[in-house]
């Protein structure tokens, strides 16, 4: 890293030069090495990469498309190690892919998928499931990709079927990073030049890895719009050897809260990523009165990196005016501009923000909300806010609507004096920031002894809500436990992809497969099974090494795997380790004895069916990406109802409708309702926030 010893986010010093502080790395940056890392051909190392959730959402994806990345969610000071496979060989992934809140990770991963020949479904929690994805979706289409959606139109989830690609010159009616990116990284992948213009300069971090990686870019304006291109893209990527800078933007809320808490010692944040399409706020600061002093320091991958320093404030934070011109350099500091404009004198007038209407949350709806609902005066436009600043004493609930920028701007706001705030959902900071709340409480100079923030709810141990799924191969099993899980915040226990392990490994000791009964105990002692949660989804470890999706899914796993899982001792040795899966606040299990045998006292017992016919076309469908013919059909229906037999007359754990269980017949239901359907009769069991 070069600047200290530490490297994870935290306090590092207060006594001298103040307070020294550092934030995690930055998301944009980290999430754009991840996926330009899984590209590239060869190993890629990046150093302080931040573990917040939309990375791990990111790296949880492209485990899943067989990518195989180390440590994405060790500890901070260790780097995330990727095992890059080249430009086009990502594989057929098992199940959607789920982004969660990432809308990096979505909309980036849409335009790298969009030249890789597979068929790939992008879903996503409720919050990114609103915002747009025409705005990549169109130009993707243009260059030959298909993109549809599954459920309602321009949002996800949506499937991207790659293939070849041909350039296009792409003008953008909107200044976003993350449309630019996703039409180069399409560009990339399949080797053709492309040109993106867009009427404002957004972020450039992409432009600059792939610098960095030896590609040539070219920008500058032309015509009055800001344009980008990839003249020569080449026939492969090196990888990537970096270290990842701080997130101005999680910096900036530590910047806000030192300029409204007078008196404490100066704040000094290191290492902090310094790209200036990134800094945006730091003018407007100074405009209010807030010197931030900058100590430029190096160069990561391209990125410039330095200290900012806060030191003691001489006058009244003053009210500015920022119109549309400034926005692209300061997108998600709009939260805690309006937050510092509360407590500023006069008021400030923010214009030209449309965009933030469609971020994690409407962000202008739910700033002016909550600012009303403590007591600040705010008029709400189209594309911005009017505030009016007070030194009145602010209280009340904020409601965050799922929007981490929401809860630490307020979170910043309720550590300041005279003012008593409570966040509704202080956790859902992990997105970008974890340890944000810990941190905040640290630094912060004591009022009379009062927390930050209070968190609501209860305080009682909290409860661990179990949904148990049984059904036949193709019943829905998998899309709806994993989106179900995605939109509780559950965990997924795929029991599936446990046995697959097992088979896989017992396949690989070249154990002939009639002769798999012959397993003893120590034989599968000796396999150390061990689930893995890191990245958000489940993994299976066998002897410490995460077995890759694509060997879970390999034909000889397929065909041996019912074999496997019905000799009793492989079932009775995993028993134990399916029930630990089960944490606070819940987990989806999905198998065909989770209701019987695994989680008897189950909350939820889901039976999924549908007819063997629509399972068997589900299947293929999965397989190849296409719709099956009837052959087809009929003769996948045939190994479905062999496979069925032998599940439902195992000796032990015979695949059957548990006691209680709920059948869902899944033959007329798509995946939103099927998904539905199981959230309702899960919802009686749901603390109060679902
Ligand atoms: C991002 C670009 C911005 C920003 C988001 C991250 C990126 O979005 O708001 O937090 O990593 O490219 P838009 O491209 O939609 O403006």
């Amino acid at each position: 890293m070069g600047v200290g010893g530490r490297l994870s986010a935290g306090v590092e010093r207060r006594s001298g030069e103040g307070l020294v502080i550092r934030v995690p790395g930055d998301k944009s940056i980290a999430q754009r090495a991840l996926i330009l890392g899984a590209l590239a051909e060869g190993e890629s190392r990046i150093g302080a990469a931040p573990r917040g959730a939309d990375p791990l959402s990111t790296a949880g994806a492209l485990a899943a498309l067989g990518v195989e990345i180390l440590g994405p969610d060790g500890p901070a000071s260790e780097p995330v190690r990727i095992a890059g496979p080249g430009l086009r060989a990502w594989r057929q992934p098992a199940a959607p892919l789920d982004l969660r809140n990432s809308g990096t990770g979505a909309r980036l991963l849409a335009g790298a998928l969009a030249a890789q020949p597979l068929s790939v479904v992008l879903t996503g929690d409720d919050s990114l499931s609103r915002r747009p994805m025409e705005r990549i979706a169109a130009p993707l289409r243009r260059m030959g990709a298909g993109v549809e959606y599954v459920g309602r139109p321009g949002v996800l989830p949506m499937r991207v079927t790659g293939g070849p690609l041909t350039g296009i010159r792409h003008g953008g009616e909107v200044a976003s990073a993350q449309v630019k990116s996703a039409v180069l990284l399409a560009a990339l992948g399949a080797g053709v030049p492309v040109e993106v213009r867009e009427p404002r300069r957004s972020r450039d971090h992409s432009e600059r890895m792939l610098e960095a990686m030896g590609v040539e870019v070219a920008e500058g304006w032309r015509d009055g719009a800001w344009s980008v291109r990839l003249p020569n893209p080449p026939a492969s990527l090196a990888p990537l050897d970096m270290e990842v800078p701080g997130d101005f933007s999680s910096a900036a809320f530590l910047l806000a809260w030192a300029a409204l808490s007078p008196g404490r010692a100066p704040l000094t944040i290191r290492a902090v990523g310094l790209n200036p399409t990134r800094t945006g706020l730091l003018p407007v600061l100074a405009r209010m009165g807030i010197g931030v002093e900058v100590l430029p320091g190096r160069l990561a991958a391209g990125e410039p990196v330095g200290d900012l320093r806060v030191g003691a404030r001489t006058g009244p934070v003053r009210a500015v005016d920022v119109g549309e011109e400034e926005i692209p350099g300061m997108i998600d500091e709009v939260p805690i501009l309006a937050v510092l404009a509360a407590r500023a004198r006069g008021v400030t007038r923010i214009t030209g923000a449309r965009e933030l209407r469609v971020k994690e949350s409407d962000r202008l709806a739910a700033l002016a909300l909550n600012l009303r609902r403590i007591g600040v005066g705010v008029e709400e436009y189209p594309d911005g806010l009017a505030i009016e600043g007070t030194e009145r004493p602010l209280a009340g609930t904020v409601e965050c609507f799922h929007d981490h920028r929401i809860a630490m701007a307020f979170g910043v706001l309720g550590a300041t004096r005279d003012c008593d705030l409570e966040v509704d959902d202080p956790a859902v900071a992990d997105v970008s920031f974890p340890g944000f709340w810990k941190l905040l409480e640290r630094v912060r100079v004591p009022v009379a002894g009062k927390p930050a923030v209070r968190a609501e709810g209860p305080r009682s141990a909290p409860r661990c809500v179990v949904l148990a799924i049984d059904g036949s191969a193709g019943a829905g099993k998998s899309t709806t436990a994993a989106a179900a899980a995605s939109r509780l915040g559950f965990r997924h226990l795929d029991s599936g992809a446990i046995y697959r392990a097992v088979t896989w490994a017992l396949l690989e000791s070249e154990r002939r497969i009639d002769e798999m009964d012959q397993v003893t105990r120590e034989e599968l002692e000796a396999l150390e099974v061990a689930l893995d949660w890191s990245a958000g989804v489940m993994g299976v470890r066998i002897r410490g090494i995460r077995v890759p999706e694509r060997a879970l899914r390999a034909d000889r796993v397929t065909a041996s795997v019912s074999r496997v899982s019905a000799i009793p001792l492989v079932r009775a040795q995993l028993l134990d380790l399916q029930r630990a899966a089960a944490r606070p606040p819940g987990l989806v299990a999905e198998g065909r004895d989770m209701a019987t045998v695994v989680f008897p006292d189950a909350h939820v017992k889901v039976y999924l069916d549908a007819d063997v016919r629509e399972r068997a076309r589900r299947r293929i469908l999965q397989r190849i990406g296409t719709d099956p013919g009837n052959a087809e059909i009929e003769a996948e229906a045939a190994r479905l109802k062999g496979r069925d037999l032998l599940d439902s007359t195992r000796e032990v754990a015979p695949l059957t409708r548990a006691d209680g269980a709920t059948i869902v017949d899944t033959t007329h239901l798509d995946p939103v309702a099927q998904t539905e359907a199981v959230i309702d009769l899960a919802l009686p069991f749901l603390p109060p926030k679902h």
